[in-house]
């Protein structure tokens, strides 16, 4: 069994915790896109993971866990997880596998990130500052490009890093005044990374197929949500992945045919980190009480999460282009207290109204919401273990998604721990 969990928002969905559900019936959980960008959050009895490169499935005892070649790799951050978790008794050896060709994202993307978000001004995306997008261009460009697998030989990776720093230094220098970095402490760095991750590096996609033949059950694990696809995405206010689940085959090099299940993954409203637009969103008192009762704080930037109604037009086109299955839709807890629940069934859009979510920048910024507004319910759900045993308001309230979305419902949250989880068969 074959399944895939992706975002259908802008992030922060609740990836985790669900992938921490479904990773109890799996093998291997793969994380095939973005990078220490992401922050999932998995809440086990009374201890709390904040993962932003190790896949979910790292606190199952027994799965073993992928960093395919598409995700974009901060030595720094994946060894501080692999040890921190040692420390709280989670022993990740022979069971930790990263692509050989993963990119690498080393001081200077981040450097660069920062530079260029800063001369930005206003203009700038809200990037977490992991030095995604530096990285990520240097792979399309190829040439000043350092993979996983380069650890393998420090002779050549240095041969590289003497060719490549030279031109980092003249880019940065010129474009934003930055001092020169010198080559040999980044090498002398990279020894170290080399030392701890050279024992994790493999050739991932040959490892998945191997698994495959032999039947082994895979969980396939997205990064960031469907609106922040480069491709696909709220352009250019997005990550600089294919971050929906069309990422996931070329991510790993395994066809979605080979899947038996696509998840998608939502909030019980809609929330967003950094700038673009956002037909929803609540900069007012009802956007506060969300951010404060759902504790809407990024899990990697610790920034304020902006917060609004469920847009099912946005969801609805994440699932129609992933193909998504069925949805899980998390944080219907956090709801409670609201006299009147939206949802957005449609936009107006320079006065005609539309059904299908508009990535074009020009067109989104001018959507209105076209709302239903449904009763809201006082009861704490934390409790609720049963579809049925929900208020019938919040019952209406998922049905009503699920009319306008297409898709079902099949699991609910209500609340970060596993426990607090509503499967409907
Ligand atoms: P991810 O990036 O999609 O994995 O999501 P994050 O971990 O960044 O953010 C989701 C937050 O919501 C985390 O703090 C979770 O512990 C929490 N969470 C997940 N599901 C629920 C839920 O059903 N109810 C509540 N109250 N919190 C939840
Ligand atoms: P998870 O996996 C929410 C957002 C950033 C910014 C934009 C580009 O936890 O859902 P980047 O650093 O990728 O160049 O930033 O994308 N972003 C996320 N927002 N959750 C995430 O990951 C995100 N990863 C990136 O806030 O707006
Ligand atoms: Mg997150």
């Amino acid at each position: 069994m074959n399944s895939c969990i992706v975002g259908l928002q802008w992030g922060d969905e609740g990836k985790g915790k669900v992938v921490d559900i479904l990773a109890e019936s799996s093998d291997i959980v793969v994380r095939y896109a973005g990078g220490a960008n992401a922050g999932h959050t998995v809440v086990v009895g009374d201890k709390k993971f904040a993962l932003h490169l190790m896949p979910s499935g790292a606190v199952r005892e027994g799965v073993t866990c992928v960093i395919a070649n598409a995700v974009v790799l901060d030595p720094e951050v994946i060894i501080g997880e692999v040890e921190g978790l040692a420390e709280r008794g989670i022993d990740l050896s022979g069971r930790l596998w990263i692509s050989e060709n993963a990119h690498v994202v080393l001081d200077y993307h981040k450097l660069e990130d920062q530079l260029r978000e800063d001369a930005l001004g206003k203009n700038k995306i809200g990037t977490t500052i992991r030095g995604i997008g530096p990285c990520y261009a240097d792979k399309v460009g190829r040439s000043f490009a350092v993979r996983m697998g380069d650890f393998r030989d420090l002779k050549v990776l240095k041969e590289k890093l003497e060719r490549i720093l030279p031109y980092k230094n003249k880019l940065l220098g010129a474009l934003y005044g930055a001092d020169p970095m010198d080559v040999d402490p980044i090498i002398e760095k990279c020894r170290e990374y080399a030392e701890k991750l050279c024992p994790f590096i493999k050739d991932t996609t040959e490892f998945l197929h191997l698994a495959i033949a032999q039947g082994r059950s895979i969980l396939f694990e997205g990064a960031q949500g469907t609106l922040l696809d480069l491709d696909h995405g709220t352009f250019p206010y997005v990550t600089s992945s294919n971050s929906s689940l069309l990422g996931m085959p070329s991510g790993c090099g395994v066809s979605s045919k080979l899947l038996d299940r696509a998840v998608g993954i939502t909030k019980a409203y809609t929330t967003r980190v950094g700038e673009g637009p956002f037909p929803t969103e609540q900069d007012n008192e009802t956007g506060d009480y969300i951010r404060i009762k759902g504790h809407e704080f990024g899990t990697t930037t610790g920034r304020p999460r902006r917060c609004g109604w469920f847009d099912a037009v946005a969801v609805k086109y994440s699932a129609t282009i992933g193909a998504v299955d069925e949805i899980a839709m998390m944080h219907l807890d956090t709801l409670a207290g609201i006299k009147e629940l939206k949802i957005c069934r449609a936009y107006r859009v320079d006065g005609n109204e539309t059904t299908f979510f508009p990535c074009n920048l020009d067109r989104l910024s001018k959507a209105e919401p076209v709302y239903d507004i449904m009763p809201g319910w006082d009861e704490d759900l934390s409790k609720v273990s049963h579809f049925d045993d929900l208020p019938l308001t919040a019952k209406n309230y998922v049905k009503r998604i699920e009319e306008i979305t297409g898709k079902p419902i099949t699991v609910i949250g209500v609340g970060p721990k596993r426990s607090e989880t509503i499967i409907r068969s």
